[in-house]
């Protein structure tokens, strides 16, 4: 390696912090743009940080000889979005290890039963809203039907009475990574009592108290074998049931924006008839509105990257907004346009909204097929099963929010039942 190596841009701020705060979504795009580059250095918090967007950054960035994730997220994403020690923070062939169990659990059985009780979920839902015709907030609405629908899924028992409180701390626990003050520490504290009922249900169903059938995500990881054959701690075991319990009920925020984006661009709306379309119109809500921003890893060794100098133990981000809307990988990046995935051909490292690389090897998320036809799914109950407005509401999204939905929760109101609809045309 040569040591006259260019240094990579640096971002002329001491320190960005404030800066990503303020820019959120845009934050490495904005700044990739002045510095006329793919990549840059700055510090986050102090810490030195590589930033990075784009197809070739994305390539890199999944290269596990040179970044490894333990050690990487910083520590108010993990006290609330990740858990410690959860799979996120792992590498080699502890990950693969744990990541299999994972991806064990999303086969197609399982993904069929969790469409049919989430189309059940919804179903009750819009007879209640339709009898006490009022408004209704679609993300309290959706995370209700969500949460509910992936307990059951996994084998977690959940009281009625129990269903608003949890998912609230769901949403907490979501939106307190991106937070600061009372919220940030809100979502601590969710996590907290989320972790404490995991590790009950966790000892529950390894001592047999609690009837869990076995193919069930709970009996899966309470039962999970680590490479030197020990089951899980129960702590870790409680943060990996929440690794598959949150992010379900955070499609919550893709099914708000599914709204929007029917509400918004009507005459997409219109050409929703089938499977196909409905697919593409999915895919582009994913790859056109902001949720996750960027995934994080650290420089395991000392490397040049075009011509570039990757310092060890250096933060590195990968914007994934930012690369779902390169324009050299997508055309008119800023229009919502669902007919480009007519002719799109599958690449792992350009629509990125979770992340790229291969799902076994990588740590590219375990749900994406589930996320996808989940939003298939409710696309389809949107359009089909009910008939709603939308009042006069704020229906900005602020770039500096995380997750970036309407403030109001995106409320629809004179809600009347069109039609029920089977889940082999979903
Ligand atoms: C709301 C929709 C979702 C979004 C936006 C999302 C986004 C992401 C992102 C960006 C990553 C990190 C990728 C990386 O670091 O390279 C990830 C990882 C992960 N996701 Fe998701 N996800 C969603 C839904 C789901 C669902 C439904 C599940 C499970 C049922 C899930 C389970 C996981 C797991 C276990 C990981 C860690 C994978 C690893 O470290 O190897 N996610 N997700």
């Amino acid at each position: 390696m040569s040591d006259s190596a260019p240094h990579i841009p640096r971002d002329k701020t001491f320190d960005s912090t404030y800066d990503l705060f303020q820019e959120g979504y845009d934050f490495i795009r904005n700044h990739c743009w002045q510095l006329g580059t793919d990549v840059f250095q700055t510090r986050i918090q102090l810490k030195p940080t590589i930033c990075m967007m784009g197809r070739e950054a994305s390539l890199l960035f999944y290269d596990e000889q040179k970044f490894k994730r333990s050690g990487a997220a910083p520590k108010r994403v993990m006290k609330t979005l990740f858990g410690q020690q959860g799979v996120q923070g792992l590498d080699g062939q502890a990950h693969r290890h744990r990541k299999a169990m994972f991806m064990a659990l999303m086969n197609e059985q399982s993904l069929e039963a969790l469409l049919r009780i989430t189309e059940a979920s919804w179903l009750s839902a819009i007879n209640d809203w339709q009898q006490h015709n009022k408004p209704v907030i679609l993300k309290d609405a959706v995370a209700d039907i969500l949460t509910q629908s992936v307990c059951q899924w996994a084998g977690v028992p959940l009281e009625p009475d129990e269903i608003r409180h949890r998912s609230q701390q769901f949403l907490l626990m979501i939106e307190a990574a991106g937070q600061i003050g009372l919220p940030h520490w809100q979502g601590r504290q969710a996590r907290r009592s989320m972790e404490k009922w995991c590790r009950q249900l966790i000892q529950q169903t390894r001592h047999g108290s609690l009837p869990v059938s076995d193919n069930t995500a709970l009996f899966q990881i309470a039962h999970h074998r680590e490479l030197d054959d020990s089951v899980l701690p129960e702590q870790i075991a409680a943060v990996e049931l929440l690794n598959v319990l949150r992010p379900t009920v955070a499609i919550t925020y893709y099914v708000v924006l599914t709204a929007l984006a029917l509400h918004q661009f009507p005459h997409e709306a219109q050409r929703l008839g089938d499977a196909e379309s409905r697919y593409r119109f999915v895919q582009e809500v994913r790859r056109f509105y902001p949720f996750f921003p960027a995934t994080m890893a650290q420089v395991r060794q000392t490397f040049e990257w075009q011509g570039y100098r990757f310092e060890e133990g250096h933060r590195v981000m990968l914007d994934l907004y930012g690369t779902n809307h390169d324009e050299r990988l997508w055309q008119n990046p800023e229009q919502f346009w669902p007919d480009r995935f007519l002719d799109y051909k599958p690449d792992t490292f350009s629509l990125i909204p979770q992340g790229g690389g291969d799902y076994w090897q990588n740590h590219r998320c375990a749900g994406e097929w589930f996320t996808v036809s989940i939003m298939a799914l409710m696309t389809k109950l949107l359009t089909t099963t009910i008939d709603y407005d939308v009042p006069g509401q704020n229906l900005l999204l602020a770039h500096n929010k995380m997750p970036a939905i309407p403030e109001s929760g995106f409320i629809i109101s004179q809600i009347t039942l069109l039609a029920t609809v089977t889940i082999a045309e979903a």
